[in-house]
């Protein structure tokens, strides 16, 4: 077991750069499973979440060849299960997506109820309503999922809530299907455009991805092979924009999208520091006094990321005024707000809102990653505080962020990883 050690009141000073996004790269990987070829996927992040992701796809015979730290070559020729182990699809949520793939490919597949950050009930029922409106039979029991097919027919399939992994899953099952699917309600995120994007080079035919109604219209086989690179992550490029916010730092933003950065340029905006635009996919965030209170409510693509929504929560923890989050994507994402509470924070959590008494100053403690996003959080509100904070648990943050104590250092955090 890891932690990370924060010696605190750092003002973050200099450039990072932004890595490859995880939630388009978990789509992508197994995407390639519908290529039956041999493609090469550049800028992927190299956290767990995807080394364990090849570690899933090497079992049902995908060979996957690590050209360097960011680039894999992955071979789909040779997959010789539609049943991919229980122990590791059930670890983490993005494993879901196999369903797709591989029922798009196989027309049958075999999975374990996903996992993933304890962010409150995660049902499937949009998945399965889409499968099954493709043709599938879909069963589950035992904490196994399955998936058949005799024969894929495109369809119209209307998503009744706004899901990113069931829009995902759709267009997986879809891109080799007979005739043309619609997605209506479908969800926009970034890394959407860039699944549509990466399938689309490889010879698929989808449109209007990034819109609420994508149209896929199936084709027989993709290109044999081709090269991709995956989108810049949008969460940890707002992960720090907002550390810059929370410690009145100064952070020069490379390789992230800006266009993907507006709901949260407004409300950086709003609290009064500084998002400048400076061109070449680069962004400097600056603040020179404490925020001002804000208001959010978490919304699917183009509206404020629910990923993000820790990350604000700290800096609305040492904003002047009182500001509220209302959370309207997952029931249980407020676990972090007793750790800041720890820290001196003054933040009352129930139900979807929070409100946060904006206090001076936070105080170094020990205190625990509960999820992925609250991990990063802590993190910053372990650079913004006096004293020392301990966090715990960082096997989640180090699920989605690479190299993240090395990325603060070099802002200017004092930060360490140890073994426990
Ligand atoms: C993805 C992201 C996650 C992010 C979330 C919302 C990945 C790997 N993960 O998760 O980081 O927090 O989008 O932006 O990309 N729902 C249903 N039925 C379903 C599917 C979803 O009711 O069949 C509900 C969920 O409970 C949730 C909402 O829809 O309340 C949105 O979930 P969804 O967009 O599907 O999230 P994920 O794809 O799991």
């Amino acid at each position: 077991m890891e932690k990370i050690i924060i010696e605190g009141k750092s003002r973050l000073k200099g450039e990072v750069t932004i890595s490859g996004a995880k939630n388009a790269a978990v789509a992508i990987l197994p995407a390639t499973i519908l290529i039956n070829g041999v493609c090469t996927i550049e800028n992927i992040p190299d956290i767990s979440d995807i080394k364990a992701y090849c570690k899933i796809l090497e079992t049902i015979g995908v060979k996957i060849n690590k050209i360097s730290k960011n680039t894999l070559e992955i071979d789909t020729t040779k997959i010789n299960s539609i049943e991919a182990p229980l122990d590791l699809t059930s670890k983490f949520r993005a494993s879901y997506y196999l369903a797709g793939a591989l029922l798009g490919r196989c027309h049958h597949a075999i999975i374990g109820m996903p996992g993933g950050c304890k962010l409150g009930a995660r049902p499937m029922d949009q998945h399965i309503k889409a499968f099954e409106a493709l043709g599938a039979d879909v069963e589950i029991e035992k904490g196994k999922i399955e998936v058949e097919a005799r024969k894929l027919k495109g369809t119209s399939i209307y998503l009744d809530i706004v899901s990113v992994g069931a829009t995902i899953n759709a267009m997986l099952a879809s891109v080799l299907a007979e005739g043309t699917t619609t997605i209506e309600n479908a969800a926009k995120e970034p890394h959407i455009v860039d699944l549509a994007n990466f399938l689309n080079k490889m010879g698929a035919n989808i449109m209007g991805a990034g819109t609420d109604r994508i149209r896929i219209q199936g084709v027989k086989a993709l290109k044999k092979e081709g090269t991709y690179s995956v989108v810049p992550d949008q969460i940890e490029a707002g992960t720090f924009m907002l550390a810059a916010v929370a410690t009145r730092g100064d952070i020069t933003i490379k390789n992230c999208i800006t266009k993907h950065l507006e709901s949260i340029t407004a409300k950086i905006i709003e609290m009064g520091a500084n998002v400048e635009d400076i061109g070449g996919d680069t962004i400097r965030v600056t603040a020179n006094s404490r925020p001002t209170k804000v208001n959010i409510k978490t919304l699917p693509y183009p509206g404020f990321p629910t990923d993000l929504q820790p990350q604000m929560g700290v800096v609305m923890s040492i904003a002047k005024g009182t500001s509220v989050i209302n959370e309207s994507i997952w029931d249980s994402r407020f676990q972090y707000t007793e750790e800041l509470n720890r820290m001196g924070a003054k933040i009352m959590a129930q139900g979807k809102v929070a409100i946060f008494e904006g206090v001076d100053k936070l105080v170094g403690a020990p205190v625990s990653a509960t999820d992925l996003r609250a991990g990063a959080a802590l993190i910053i509100a372990g650079i913004v505080a006096e004293g020392k904070t301990e966090v715990l648990n960082v096997e989640h943050i180090d699920r989605g962020y690479e190299n993240i104590e090395e990325k603060f250092k070099k802002l200017g955090a004092k930060i360490t990883r140890v073994k426990e």
